[in-house]
């Protein structure tokens, strides 16, 4: 097996999978806001090493999605956070996009940037301990769109992170995210997600990225949130499999879903619900960075005495995505499973 594939398969070990921590500076103040913290280098790191000093996350948690700022910290007590992770059997892992960007002559649309300068980015971030990748492109749907343009663009772009990131020797996980805001049906979700997939998997195949070595972060298929008509969690598990099975080869070790704006027990229930209904040719798993880290968020205010409080419900959600892992999760367990 190549180091590639070793470190793919390792990242969808039964039972585990990914805590996206890789806020991009303006999202985390975003995240921030929403408890009344302010958002400074200081307060950025104290609330990573919350999370990344949480006891026992080594058992649910496979790896570590980092930002250029994470990447350079250090926990309090001096150790850089790659090798915080690493000690604890945790892959650190680093974004390496740049952000969405409207695409020029597509309103409403956006294509995401970063490719300039990559090859050198990334040997530097494979020197500060990182060992995966993440880049994630944006898809809006609306009444005229996504137009062919938008998802060939981002898929093209998708499969040159890819591939550049194998050259590093970095397992690239390519990350294509349909937005589930709107008002649109499942069946409108489930289009205009396989159209996408199926373009990122010609455009990797074209430019020869090894499938074993990487790993794919969709969005699950389901109802726009506007929606009147919300599809039940056992349509939205057998859709989001059809357009897998569909679009996705079996020689890709692992898919590793966002959560996308899904309450924390949905994206937890959902990805149970597929898992019941395998086995897959692929390891069905999570990298969440909403659905892992909202209790979390809530219950540290900022506060330095909540920080117990704060991993404690981190670590309760990490295990039950865990469970999820094998469908093993029922939601009478939000009220009793303890951590
Ligand atoms: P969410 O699970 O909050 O959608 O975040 C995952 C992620 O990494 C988005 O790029």
């Amino acid at each position: 097996m190549s180091d590639l594939e070793s470190i793919a398969r390792a990242l969808v070990a039964p039972g585990k999978g990914i805590l996206a921590a890789d806020e991009s500076t303006g999202t985390i103040k975003k995240r921030f806001d929403s408890i009344q913290v302010e958002s400074t280098e200081e307060t950025r790191r104290a609330y990573r090493d919350l999370l990344f000093t949480t006891e026992g996350a080594a058992d649910y948690i496979s790896g570590v999605i980092l930002y250029d700022e994470t990447i350079r910290q250090t926990a309090t007590d001096g150790t850089p956070f790659p090798k915080l992770l690493e000690e604890q059997g945790i892959i650190p892992g680093i974004k390496v996009d740049k952000g969405a960007q409207p695409l020029a002559n597509a309103p409403e649309e956006k294509i995401t940037e970063g490719l300039d300068g990559l090859r050198e980015r990334l040997n530097e971030y494979r020197e500060l301990g990182a060992k995966f990748t993440k880049w994630r492109a944006v898809i809006t749907i609306g009444q005229e769109i996504p137009s062919q343009y938008c998802i060939w663009t981002n898929a093209h772009a998708l499969a040159r992170f890819a591939a550049l990131s194998q050259e590093a020797g970095l397992v690239p996980i390519v990350e294509p995210e349909v937005l589930m805001d709107g008002d649109h049906t499942i069946e409108r979700a489930y289009h205009e997600t396989a159209r996408t997939q199926h373009a990122v998997f010609t455009e990797l195949h074209d430019q020869r990225v090894q499938l074993e070595g990487m790993l794919l972060k969709p969005n699950m298929v389901l109802s726009g949130y506007d929606s009147a008509a919300q599809a039940g969690t056992d349509e939205v598990a057998r859709t989001t499999i059809k357009c897998l099975t569909h679009n996705v080869p079996a020689a890709v070790p692992g898919i590793v879903f966002l959560s996308g704006g899904q309450t924390d027990e949905a994206a937890t229930e959902h990805l149970n619900a597929m898992n019941a209904i395998g086995p897959h040719p692929w390891q069905l798993s999570f990298s969440y960075g909403r659905a892992l880290q909202a209790p979390a968020l809530k219950a540290w205010r900022g506060d330095p005495s909540n920080v117990a409080a704060a991993q404690e419900a981190y670590l309760r959600r990490a295990r039950l995505n865990g469970l999820a892992r094998s469908g093993e999760y029922s939601p009478e367990m939000e009220e009793r499973v303890a951590a």
